[in-house]
């Protein structure tokens, strides 16, 4: 695999951002809910940032971006949700199509559950996936969470998975 490397979103990559989001709109689309087509300007990723690091620094969220050896965005990954009280926090992921099968997703993910474990001492992680989508599947099965049923009265039970890894 060629060099990636995972850091922190900042606010200078509001250009790369919209690159990379504006790049792979079709194909996170036909596999995740749709963004607000207001969020595909320089203003509406401008905002998403600062409202991703308003809640990083409130202790809710932790988003990373990865690069390849050029420094463009080729990923994103988010420790969502992160709830201190009940030690528990969403994963969430996505990879630029044209750098999938190279094994970053689950790069991505156990460097998130690095962070769960280490940074915040979190218990427990949640991936909500649907079902047909089989790669994201795989990479959460891969770093050990396992199916699991939802909450009654959840919503998209019929189109999504819930999964789970104790840590
Ligand atoms: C799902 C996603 C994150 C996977 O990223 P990735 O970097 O390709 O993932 P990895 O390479 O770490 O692992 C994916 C595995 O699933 C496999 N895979 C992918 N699509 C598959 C499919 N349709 N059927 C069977 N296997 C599939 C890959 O071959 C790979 O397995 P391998 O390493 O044994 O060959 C990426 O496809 C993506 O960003 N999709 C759009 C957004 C999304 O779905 N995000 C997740 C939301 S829950």
């Amino acid at each position: 695999m060629q060099p990636f490397n995972i850091r922190e979103l900042t606010r200078t990559d509001t250009e790369a951002l919209l690159a990379f989001e504006v790049r792979n709109r079709d194909w996170f689309e036909s596999h995740i809910d749709a963004r607000d087509p207001a969020f595909y300007s320089l203003s509406g990723v401008a905002k998403h940032i600062e409202d991703y690091l308003a809640d990083f620094e409130m202790g809710a969220w932790h988003p990373l971006v990865i690069e390849d050896a050029n420094r463009k965005i080729v990923g994103r990954a988010n420790l969502k949700s992160i709830d201190s009280t009940l030690s528990s926090a969403e994963v969430g992921y996505r990879i630029d199509q044209q750098f999938c099968g190279q094994g970053l997703a689950t790069l991505a993910l156990r460097h998130l559950i690095e962070q769960a474990r280490e940074r915040w001492k979190l218990k427990q992680l949640a991936a909500y996936i649907f079902k047909e989508n089989v790669g994201s599947r795989k990479v959460v099965e891969r770093c050990g969470f396992l199916p699991h049923a939802h909450s009654p009265g959840g919503e998209d039970v019929e189109a999504e998975c819930r999964f789970i890894l104790s840590i």
